[in-house]
């Protein structure tokens, strides 16, 4: 597996050859400016909720690309209203096996909406098996029990999780998070894109080193030849 941060929450993951984006939010990301939306590639989007800082760039990759879109049954109903037809709905406690490997969709504890206030479902996050290892990917969410169940029922190599605050979890509860989850390799997201949102790189980093725990805060970039091995 081989792994861009794209800024905010969005990576790109590749995956068998495979491109699977997961919540772009690139091209009004000032962060993430000097990455191209126009050129990027991929056969699947992932889509945790719908909030904008999550799915702005969603219908114009999905639309130029024809990747199919995966999320909740709400949101891929309102996909295919923007005209987005490869779709594959799921619901919390569903798995599906794909051609790069299988996707469970997991609860996140955090609101669900449409930028013209639709109905989102619940919001969720993805634990994504393939290639022999097992990713979690946490979406926007608090801390919550239901972590728990994901550490006791998966042996997870390496778990996205926000750590901006605010909106989200902030670096404390993150690390309670990543002990919930029994995995030692943390990849922060959701942190820094907005004034809310910022956070201390070293104080957060040396939360993370001081429970035992490694916190990967990924340079943002498109290039391939700068992805990170998983
Ligand atoms: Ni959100
Ligand atoms: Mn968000």
């Amino acid at each position: 597996m081989k792994l861009n941060y794209l800024g905010h929450s969005s990576f790109l993951l590749e995956i068998s050859g495979k491109k699977i984006l997961l919540d772009p939010f690139i091209s009004s990301n000032e962060l993430a400016k000097h990455i191209k939306t126009d050129d990027l590639q991929c056969d699947y989007i992932l889509i945790s909720h719908g909030h904008g800082d999550h799915i702005a760039d969603l219908v114009p990759i999905a639309k130029r690309t024809g990747a199919k879109v995966v999320g909740s049954f709400e949101i891929v109903e309102w996909c295919a209203k923007q005209g987005l037809k490869n779709g594959h709905p799921m619901n919390l406690g569903g798995s599906w096996n794909f051609d790069f490997g299988s996707i469970k969709m997991v609860y996140a504890s955090h609101s669900n909406s449409l930028p013209d206030g639709t109905y989102g479902g619940t919001a969720a996050g993805f634990i994504i098996k393939a290639e022999g290892k097992t990713i979690y990917y946490a979406g926007d969410t608090s801390l919550n029990q239901e972590m728990k169940l994901t550490g006791e029922l998966n042996k997870i190599d390496y778990t996205f999780l926000p750590i901006g605050d605010n909106f989200t979890m902030g670096i404390d509860d993150a690390v309670i998070a990543a002990g919930f989850i029994n995995c030692k390799e943390i990849i922060g997201m959701h942190y820094d894109t907005f004034g809310f949102i910022k956070i201390d790189h070293d104080k957060a980093k040396k939360a993370f080193s001081d429970a035992g725990l490694n916190l990967h805060l990924l340079a943002i970039t498109d290039d391939p030849a700068k992805a990170t091995s998983l």
